[in-house]
């Protein structure tokens, strides 16, 4: 296994991804794609206010468009049950069930669901709800008249503000120290594939087609939403296109379309707009830092404080809590953090690629960097010198930990050592250049799964698993895992996933995805593996006959044991079967059924990170260069590099490809994105592709990721440690340390754009 393992990493072609040529032909199925006989089609009305209630509802002019079918306001469809949020206990994005009576909570509110013969007649007739309100006027942000500020320890009984020590004290004695604001932007997902829904019942089942990070979660959710029967739910979603969050959790749409749908007695589709995307969704919410470090004249940091505000939505006050990292990710002497919500009247945030770490991150990595600069000591040596094995607050070790090898490798490759420390000293002609660095960090989780493995004596592998490709390459990593463990070739292995009938597997969030099907995976595998050894063991003919069955592994379409091999089909023959079919639940340590349990019922459950008695964290060092121009502040990003440490690299292609894609994130976080929001009204502005901006190839040259080789097999028996998300965590404070690096002007608002610099 080892040796497997080592040569996949080392190999320039690793396995390709199993789904590149369907994608790239056009074959594969998104759920947006599945065609339906005969579907009328949906479109929402949505709130023009942020806050009140509708006072009158007109649909009157919407009814007479031809071909309009249907409807759905909450006078005639008050139906739905109340839900509770995924940060909750929940299943959903949010616990605001639309047309559930007359109270707006946040612009952009569902207000209507329209059925039609067409999706034109659908949009006409929905542009022609009449509704008048009774407006108030909105709380917009963190900082806005109105809202309220809640300390998350006094609303969540779980949550806990890492503290250690007197960190007031350690601060006010300190030699030298920073003390600054951070702020980073509310962002919106914008997927490739709308947020759409396909609803088809039939006999009093329902099947919905709807790109999904969770299918048994969705399965739970919709029956819970409807009171129905669970195992009367189908959800298919075998590919995403473009998840990062925004599909982990139910909307609430798809109640409103299966209602639709049951009302017609007909298949009922909807495809929401990009703009109506921003508000029925979640997003990445706006968050402020203040954080104050302390240190030594060698640059021990003696005090880190932190208190953080998020922006929420007025019922339901979610939240990342990113210090939960922060605060391990040092030696620090003492510690103080403290993370508040704001209530405003906004649609709830939620889940955006790592949720806690991109913003939380930020703000400490470019403390640190002020810290460095206030030291006049290299932003790499004073990360080395605060390196920790364990957590600072509990003690706790590290299960592995290389991130002074990211650091160090990352630093060798991009040159470092040429830098030359003095903000503006690395000038080219008009062009100001500046190198910026910052820690990466994401927890390693993995999550109950279950799993069935179908194998047969000509070799063909069937794994079924009810995980998801949101592109991460599960499909790839899934089949390559049980390719693996049963000697054969990936060409022989078919996976099948994201369907409510398979086995369950986890929600694909929190990164956890590839620890927690190849675990799952290997084992049902190994299953096939003892049966097979055991039939070749016993049969009196067999060259195996009489070996011990612990020494058996399968190679090369063979049943192995020093140089005695048997064929496959031998090994079934000798067992009496054409077919052997495994199922198997693994369930990680420090688990317990009841969690598997959970799982079968659609709740996810997650352990690792800072969780255990060890902590579990993949990490990473990141490293940009910017140039900007000294006369119009343009600013340009031309290199970018990231050294990561992951454990073991199931595949160097796709896993190359998820922090490739981290890492432009990270710049285009930096530099571009932002969801404009009026203030007057609460009301998202920028939201469509042309507006709401994000790099294109012009602005992203060279990205270049390494791999940082890492061996830990505490955390799950395949050593393997998440990392779609870890990718573009840090980027944020390496581009605004760069930017102060070329230019002396520390800005601590994110983005950083040239109106900036030029202010
Ligand atoms: Mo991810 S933000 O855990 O889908």
């Amino acid at each position: 296994m080892a040796m497997a393992a080592s040569a996949l990493q080392s190999s320039p072609d690793a396995i390709p991804r199993a789904d590149a040529r369907i994608k790239v032909t056009g074959q594969a199925r998104y759920p947006s794609d599945m065609a339906v006989a005969n579907p009328a089609f949906a479109c929402l009305a949505t709130s023009a206010i942020a806050r009140g209630s509708i006072r009158t509802i007109d649909v009157d002019a919407a009814r007479s468009v031809p071909g309009v079918l249907d409807i759905l306001t909450y006078q005639n469809a008050n139906v739905l049950k109340p839900v509770k949020i995924f940060a909750d206990g929940g299943r959903f994005g949010t616990s605001i069930v639309p047309l559930s009576g007359p109270k707006i909570w946040h612009d952009g509110q569902i207000v209507a669901l329209v059925v039609a013969e067409t999706f034109q007649a659908a949009s006409e007739a929905a542009r022609k709800i009449a509704v008048s309100y009774y407006a108030e006027t909105p709380s917009v942000t963190i900082g806005s008249d109105g809202v309220t500020v809640k300390p998350v320890a006094d609303v969540d009984k779980t949550h806990k503000d890492p503290t250690l020590g007197d960190a007031e004290a350690a601060h006010g004695a300190a030699p030298f120290t920073v003390d600054a604001e951070y702020s980073t932007p509310a962002q919106h997902h914008n997927p490739i594939e709308l947020f759409t829904t396909t609803c088809v019942w039939a006999d009093d089942k329902l099947t919905v087609y709807e790109p999904s990070q969770f299918v048994y979660g969705f399965k739970y959710g919709i029956a819970e939403q409807f009171g129905i029967d669970p195992d009367d739910l189908h959800v298919v979603s075998p590919f995403v296109g473009g998840a990062f969050g925004s599909k982990g959790s139910l909307t609430q749409r798809t109640a409103l379309v299966a209602l639709a749908a049951r009302r017609l007695k007909r298949p009922v589709k909807l495809v929401a707009t990009r703009s109506q995307g921003f508000t029925i969704a979640t997003y990445r919410a706006e968050t402020r830092h203040h954080v104050r470090l302390g240190a030594d004249r060698q640059g021990k940091i003696l005090a880190y404080l932190h208190e953080a505000w998020e922006l929420t939505s007025r019922p339901d006050d979610y939240n990342v809590s990113g210090t939960t990292s922060t605060a391990v990710m040092y030696d620090y002497g003492s510690v103080a953090t403290k993370v508040n919500v704001v209530n405003a009247d906004r649609n709830t945030p939620g889940f955006m690629r790592a949720p806690p770490e991109v913003p939380y991150m930020y703000a400490l990595e470019a403390a640190i960097d002020e810290l460095a600069v206030a030291l006049v000591m290299d932003p790499v040596e004073l990360r080395r010198i605060n390196d920790t094995m364990k957590d600072p607050v509990t003690g706790r070790p590290y299960s592995s930990r290389s991130l002074v090898e990211c650091l160090e490798q990352g630093a060798e490759a991009f040159g470092w050592r040429n830098r030359s420390a003095a903000p503006g000293s690395m000038r080219d002609g008009d062009w100001l250049v500046g190198w910026g660095c910052a820690t990466a960090c994401y927890p390693t989780q993995i999550s109950p799964a279950a799993a069935r493995v179908r194998l047969t004596p000509d070799g063909s592998v069937r794994v079924s698993i009810a995980a998801h490709e949101i592109g991460n390459g599960a499909y790839t990593v899934i089949g390559q895992a049980a390719a693996e463990r049963l000697g054969l070739k990936p060409e022989n292995v078919t996976v099948y996933l994201g369907d409510s009938v398979l086995p369950a597997g986890p929600v694909a969030g929190g990164s956890n995805t590839t620890a927690s099907t190849t675990t799952v995976v290997a084992k049902a595998c190994d299953a096939i593996r003892d049966k097979l050894s055991r039939a070749a063991a016993t049969a009196g003919e067999s060259p195996l006959a009489g070996k011990p069955v612990a020494e058996f592994a399968l190679a090369d379409g063979r049943v192995v044991a020093g140089n005695t091999a048997m064929p496959l089909e031998d090994a079934f023959r000798h067992l009496g079967q054409s077919v052997i079919e495994e199922y198997a639940e693994s369930i990680p340590r420090s688990m317990s059924p009841d969690d598997m349990n959970k799982l079968y019922h659609g709740h996810a459950s997650m352990t690792g990170g800072p969780k255990g008695e060890k902590l579990a964290f993949a990490f990473g060092a990141q490293f940009v260069e910017v140039r900007v121009h000294a006369l119009t502040g343009e600013i340009r990003a031309p290199r970018a590099l990231g050294a990561f440490a992951a454990g073991r690299i199931m595949n160097p292609r796709t896993a190359r490809s998820q922090l490739m894609g981290g890492i432009i994130w990270g710049l285009s976080s930096a530099l571009h994105e932002a969801t404009e929001i009026d203030e007057r009204t609460a009301r998202y502005v920028n939201t469509n592709l042309a507006d709401y901006l994000i790099p294109v190839n012009a602005d992203i040259q060279s990205v270049e990721v390494l791999f940082v080789p890492e061996t830990d097999n505490w955390i799950n028996p395949l050593g393997v440690k998440g990392l779609g998300e870890l990718g573009n965590v840090g980027v944020n404070a390496a581009v605004a340390n760069a930017i102060f690096h070329a230019t002396g002007k520390r800005v601590r608002d994110l983005p950083i754009r040239l109106e900036t610099l030029l202010a």
